[in-house]
This record gives structure tokens, C-alpha cells and sequence, in this order.
């Protein structure tokens, strides 16, 4: 039986660079000749899929409350854990997550406003102690965030990105918080810096390569 894989998870918000430097993370694991899934939340799953698109961009996601919003993000991590997950770090593949339960935590109990107790439980429901070893948080500011999302997707915005500042400030913030209470796990970077410099920072405190 092989030894259980890695669970690296990625968070922040809008334009924050995740996808980038997943890309990069993998590429380099990949080298090392290692097996790595990507997931991406919502979504991952046939089912999530469907989910993903009710959430973000179906005429029917508008009028969802937050309690909703909360259940729907919650009942794709759910499918995703036990479809996807569990079992690559159970055959000793690394899982890298574009977004896991920590955006739960911060869009819906803070963002918002649903509260961190309501919000655990769902979240505990959904990932059953599948949890992250390694959180890495890409720290960026509203402004930055607004015109780096500007200019992708043809500038059409989806639901989420139709919040005002207040809630990416409050997103940000609850980022933070988060990480600094769980210094163990997080890893929180500039993301303002260069994709170099900051796949860099990652490689050698995820991997412990220096660069
Ligand atoms: P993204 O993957 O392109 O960043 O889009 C996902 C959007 O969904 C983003 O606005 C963050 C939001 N989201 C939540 O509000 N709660 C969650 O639990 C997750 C996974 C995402």
C-alpha cells in the first residue's frame, strides 16, 4: 500500500493568481515524477459542475439566499471529497485545491455574515476530517483584485464579483484572521510580487526547495 498522499489547498480572493501558480506547482511535482490531481471548487464532480453553474452564472443562482449559497458550495465539497479526493491522497497522489472549505469560512461567514459557528458544522459535514495539511493564501488588495478580474472572461462579471468592495474587504480581512490563527497550516504570501517570486516563496516553504 503507498504511504498517503499530500492535501495542498490554495485561497484568496478574485485575481489573486491561484490558477497560475497550481499550474506551476504541479508542473513542478509532475518533474519530480509524482502523481498530482487538481480539483477546483465549486465544481470537480459531474454533480458539482452543475452546482458551479447554478452559483455562479445561471439566471436561477440570482436570487439565492445566503443560507443556500452556503449548502450549495457545502453539498459540492461534499461529492468532491469522497468522488475525488480521498481517494488520490488514499492511492498517494499530492491534491492540489483551487479553493476548499477556508472560502466557506470567509465568503459565507463573513462575507456573508452567516457566522463561524453556523459555518463549521456545514463545513465539518461536508469534508468528514478530510482537512488540508498545507494552506497556501495568495494576499492581494480589492484594488489590485478589481483590475486583474477586469480584464479576463471579456470583463463580464460573475455573481460573486458583482459584490461590492466592502465585501472583498471583508473576504480579505477574514483571510487574514484565519491565517493567523492557524500558522501551522497557512502559508501567506504578497501575491502582488511576480509569479516568479511568489512560486518561489511557495516552492520553498511547501517543498522545502531553494531557488
Ligand atoms: P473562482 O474559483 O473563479 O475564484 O470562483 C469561485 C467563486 O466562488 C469565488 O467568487 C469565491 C466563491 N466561493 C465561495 O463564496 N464559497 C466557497 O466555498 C467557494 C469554494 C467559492
Amino acid at each position: 500500500m503507498s504511504a498517503r498522499g499530500r492535501f495542498i489547498t490554495f485561497e484568496g480572493s478574485e485575481g489573486c493568481g491561484k490558477s497560475t501558480q497550481i499550474a506551476r506547482l504541479k508542473a513542478r511535482l509532475e518533474g519530480e515524477g509524482r502523481e498530482v490531481l487538481l480539483t477546483r471548487e465549486p465544481g470537480g464532480t459531474a454533480a458539482g459542475e452543475k452546482v458551479r453553474d447554478l452559483l455562479q452564472h445561471a439566471p436561477e443562482g440570482e436570487g439565492l439566499t445566503a443560507e443556500a449559497e452556503l449548502l450549495l458550495f457545502a453539498a459540492s465539497r461534499a461529492q468532491l471529497v469522497r468522488e475525488v479526493i480521498e481517494p488520490a491522497l488514499a492511492r498517494g497522489a499530492w491534491v492540489l485545491a483551487d479553493r476548499f472549505l477556508d472560502s466557506t469560512t470567509v465568503y459565507q461567514g463573513v462575507g456573508r455574515g452567516l457566522g463561524a459557528e453556523a459555518v463549521a458544522t456545514v463545513n465539518a459535514l461536508a469534508v468528514g476530517g478530510c482537512l488540508p495539511d498545507r494552506t497556501v493564501l495568495l494576499d492581494i488588495d480589492v484594488a489590485e483584485s478589481r483590475r486583474r478580474i477586469a480584464g479576463r472572461d471579456g470583463g463580464v462579471a460573475d455573481r460573486m464579483e458583482r459584490e461590492p468592495d466592502a465585501f472583498f474587504e471583508r473576504v480579505r480581512r477574514g483571510y487574514l484572521e484565519l491565517a493567523a490563527g492557524e500558522p501551522g497550516r497557512f502559508l501567506v504570501i504578497d501575491a502582488s510580487a511576480t509569479p516568479d517570486v511568489v512560486e518561489a516563496q511557495i516552492a520553498s516553504k511547501v517543498l522545502g526547495v531553494e531557488g
